[in-house]
């Protein structure tokens, strides 16, 4: 969603925001501005793409500013609305993260003091307080307004004359990058990697004053210090490698993903985190998550049900926010690659305050639920750039894997055949890998239709859910997962010719079940290809098209199957031309509600 930037430095700040905000651009945005200061504040801004900004601004001279990409929550996308927003004197210029919920209101009370607001955001009331406060000192007047406003913010702020930004966060992530006789202000780690990986994480309710040598983060009125991080991943690991799309590169970096999570938890001998004390006392675990992440959560349910024979609940981070909940003895996770979901913060903030202790699983070091969370495990896929989850997926599947491994207390046979399988799955994933030329043509004969459905079944129904969502996420062909077994109290009115199935067939205990319901839909006309292992003759008898998957333990079979359908719906989405990495309406992280 939004991205911030901002600059203070020895150098033209103009080519390095503009650089900044095209690392931002696999946020998702609709429209781009910067500013820039020196003598009075400069600013260009438009509903277009930071390359099309870059080519139209005017040079504008500064050695400080600030940039934005903005996705449109409160008025459309249009060059009034997009950030940088001013004050009434030209003075004040300000990009913002988040969501003023009380702007309305101010925007009143601020019209009837006489300020006048030009655009239709809740962003533009920022301004006009820190002008109404503004009497000499900056950060002061940023701390004024900021008691004034309700919601969620991360903001830069730039002032006519000072050489200094000045930058707040409240429910809404922001970073300063720490460079050599410069400074900038991010609203995310890939926004400054070309420049720094020295890094400070700002907490909720930090205000900082940056200049080109000095970082002053005050909370309440007093000083504090921010320990200083060092981003592991570099440049080369956000950008494409000879990849045509990031979410491709993603995909084949799948195997390596594996095996990074597994050196960094299976073989360490002291867990960052102290299991036994997860454990205390836990009658039943919650799970919550959005999107992809919540098709690892229902997997994870399989996983942990088996193993651990606890009972475990899944639930949409956005539902479970909306009504009262039964938690004593129970342990919750939640899991998110961004870390930064509004809807999964909002979840955990929910349990947090009745005392439930909450384990985070994401990928994003410092980020926000690892803030809110009691315990935290990094997933360890590296940057994710594609809005289509992939590697990240695997990387949560491998951490539930490990996490219930650990736990389980089945009998040393069964743990080392589990060990053995975990272990072999990197390389079972380079074999589909390898083989994707099939999939690639099964591809281009799916992106003929209009709709697909998915089908699964046991561990493997989450598998179909999230085959679905990939595919409409980035090819735009209508397409539902589904319980196989479900198909008959519905959607079966929709099958036929021109509604082919894809089925996950595994081989555990829901096989021959599997079979019936592929032998069901073939008798209402509907086109079926099968994702079985190598070697099922039996499948290959009915159905229209086969991708033969390598033999992995059933507990496994998710990881192999997901990969099939990550390919396949890059391929039909590639077959359709349509912006894989950055699908229309879609953002990275989702952080507003
Ligand atoms: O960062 P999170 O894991 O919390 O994100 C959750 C969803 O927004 C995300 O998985 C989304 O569904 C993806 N675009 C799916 O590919």
């Amino acid at each position: 969603m939004c991205g911030i930037i901002g600059y203070i430095g020895d150098r033209q700040a103009q080519s390095i925001l503009v650089s900044c905000l095209q690392r931002l651009e696999y946020r998702g945005y609709d429209s781009c501005g910067i500013a820039v200061s020196s003598n009075g504040i400069k600013a260009y801004k438009d509903a277009v793409r930071v390359a099309a900004l870059e080519r139209a601004a005017p040079q504008l001279n500064g050695r400080i500013g600030i940039g934005h990409t903005r996705w449109a929550t409160q008025g459309e996308p249009s060059r009034v609305n997009a950030h940088p927003h001013g004050d009434c004197s030209g003075k004040i210029t300000v990009v913002h993260n988040g969501i003023i919920s009380n702007f309305q209101l101010l925007r009143r009370q601020l019209t009837a003091e006489g300020h006048k607001f030009i655009s239709e955001t809740d962003t533009e009331v920022i301004p006009h307080l820190i002008e109404k406060y503004y009497h000499g000192n900056l950060e002061e007047a940023v701390a004024a307004a900021l008691c004034d406003v309700e919601g969620s913010y991360a903001i830069a702020v730039l002032a006519a004359g000072e050489s200094k930004l000045v930058a707040a966060r409240k429910d809404c992530p922001l970073i300063i990058g720490i460079g050599d006789r410069e400074n900038f202000i991010a609203s995310d780690v890939p926004a400054i990697l070309d420049y720094t990986n020295r890094v400070i994480y700002l907490e909720d309710g930090d205000i900082v004053v940056v200049t080109a040598d000095n970082i002053k983060i005050t909370r309440d009125g007093t000083e504090v210090s921010r320990q200083e991080d060092k981003v592991l991943w570099s440049v080369a690991d956000a950008q494409k490698a000879g990849y045509e799309h990031f979410m491709l590169k993603e995909i084949h970096e799948q195997p390596k993903v594996i095996r990074d999570t597994l050196i960094g938890w299976v073989s360490v001998a002291e867990p960052a985190v102290d299991l036994a004390a997860l454990r205390g006392g836990v009658e039943s675990v919650l799970i919550l998550a959005c999107g992809t992440s919540y098709y690892a959560a229902l997997i994870g349910k399989y996983i942990i049900e088996e193993l651990l024979s606890i009972p475990v609940r899944v639930e949409i981070a956005s539902e479970f926010n909306y009504y009262g909940h039964t938690l004593a003895r129970t342990l919750a996770i939640v899991i998110t690659q961004s870390g930064e979901t509004a809807d999964t913060l909002k979840a955990m903030k929910k349990l947090k305050a009745v005392g439930c202790r909450v384990l985070a699983i994401t990928n994003v070091i410092g980020s926000s639920a690892s803030r809110i969370a009691d315990y935290t495990l990094y997933t360890r896929a590296g940057p994710e750039v594609s809005v289509a989850a992939t590697k990240s997926f695997i990387a949560q599947l491998m951490v539930l894997y490990w996490l219930v491994i650990s736990y389980s207390q089945v009998e040393a046979r069964r743990l080392a055949d589990l060990m053995m399988e975990l272990r072999q799955l990197p390389e079972k994933v380079q074999q589909v890998l390898d083989n994707e030329g099939k999939i690639k043509e099964y591809a281009s004969y799916l992106s003929e239709y209009a709709s697909v459905f998915f089908i699964g079944r046991g561990i493997n129904f989450p598998v179909a859910l999230e085959g679905a969502l990939k595919l409409k996420e980035i090819s735009y062909i209508h397409a539902e997962g589904y319980a196989a077994g479900e198909l008959k109290h519905g959607p079966f009115a929709l099958l036929g010719k021109d509604t082919p199935i894809v089925a996950v067939v595994a081989r555990d205990s829901t096989y021959q079940a599997m079979l019936s319901s592929i032998r069901e839909v073939k008798a209402r006309g509907s086109p079926v290809i099968v994702l079985a292992e190598e070697g099922d003759e039996a499948v290959g008898e009915l159905a229209d098209l086969v991708i033969a998957v390598p033999k992995v333990g059933a507990m496994f079979s998710p990881v192999i199957n997901t990969v099939v359908l990550q390919l396949l719906a890059y391929y039909t989405a590639k077959e359709k031309g349509r912006p894989i990495d950055f699908p229309r309406n879609l953002a990275k992280s989702v952080t507003v509600e």
